[in-house]
């Protein structure tokens, strides 16, 4: 059994990510997200919804008991989101998670500059990077509806390579990514479709 904490559940991409873990029969979700009323549970053998705000530790941390992997899928205060999720999984001795973040926070898409407005993404980034957890950091591209799943990852240090990318293919990569513990880890992967 496979016990998956999902943090901003109700985002647009954890939203498109929960059917694909339900797919898998030995997984079980914590949908952590605040004003919880707009989450319908959809499959409350296996599903909990806890209502709480990712910045508010003590819950946060009530919330990791027993679990095996964090899906971080946030916007908003990412540095301080991430410096409470690094801090509450070290008190809680979990170390695996999963962090959605962007493309070009290491200025690392070809022909596009740096921009402010990636600062939390690169800043939250930084902060996992200088944990000892046991991280995969994903920047994606441009989010399509696209069905089909068909993605390419770079490695950081590497030059980002293509544009878009499916929600589907994320959550593909994401679900791999929760039930393999050895994969990609300590990484930050550039995702595109390809
Ligand atoms: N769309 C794209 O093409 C694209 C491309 C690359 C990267 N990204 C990034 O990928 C990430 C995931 O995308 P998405 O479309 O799923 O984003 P989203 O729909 O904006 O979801 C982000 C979630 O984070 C939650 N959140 C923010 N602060 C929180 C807090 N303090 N405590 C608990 N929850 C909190 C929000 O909750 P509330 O609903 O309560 O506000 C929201 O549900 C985002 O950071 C996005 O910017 C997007």
């Amino acid at each position: 059994m496979t016990r998956i904490l999902v943090l901003g559940a109700n985002g647009q991409l954890a939203r498109n990510t929960i059917p694909f873990f339900l797919r898998q029969d030995d997984v079980q979700l914590t949908l952590y997200l605040r004003r919880a009323q707009r989450l319908a549970n959809p499959d409350p053998a296996r599903v909990r919804i806890v209502e709480g705000d990712v910045l508010d530790r003590t819950k946060l941390e009530a919330a990791m008991q027993g679990q095996d992997v964090v899906y971080a899928n946030l916007a908003g205060a990412m540095a301080q989101q991430a410096r409470v999720i690094v801090d509450a999984m070290q008190a809680t001795g979990l170390k695996r998670l999963i962090f959605i973040s962007s493309m070009g926070i290491y200025g690392e898409v070809p022909g596009e500059t740096y921009r402010s407005v990636l600062d939390p993404y690169r800043d939250s980034a930084a902060v996992i990077e200088a944990s000892d957890l046991d991280y995969t950091i994903l920047r994606p591209g441009w989010f399509t509806h696209d069905q089909a799943i068909r993605y390419q990852l770079t490695q950081k240090g590497e030059a980002f390579r293509g544009h878009d990318v499916s929600l589907n293919s994320l959550s593909d990569l994401i679900v791999k990514l929760a039930r393999s513990p050895q994969l990609e880890v300590r990484r930050s992967l550039g995702v595109s479709e390809a």
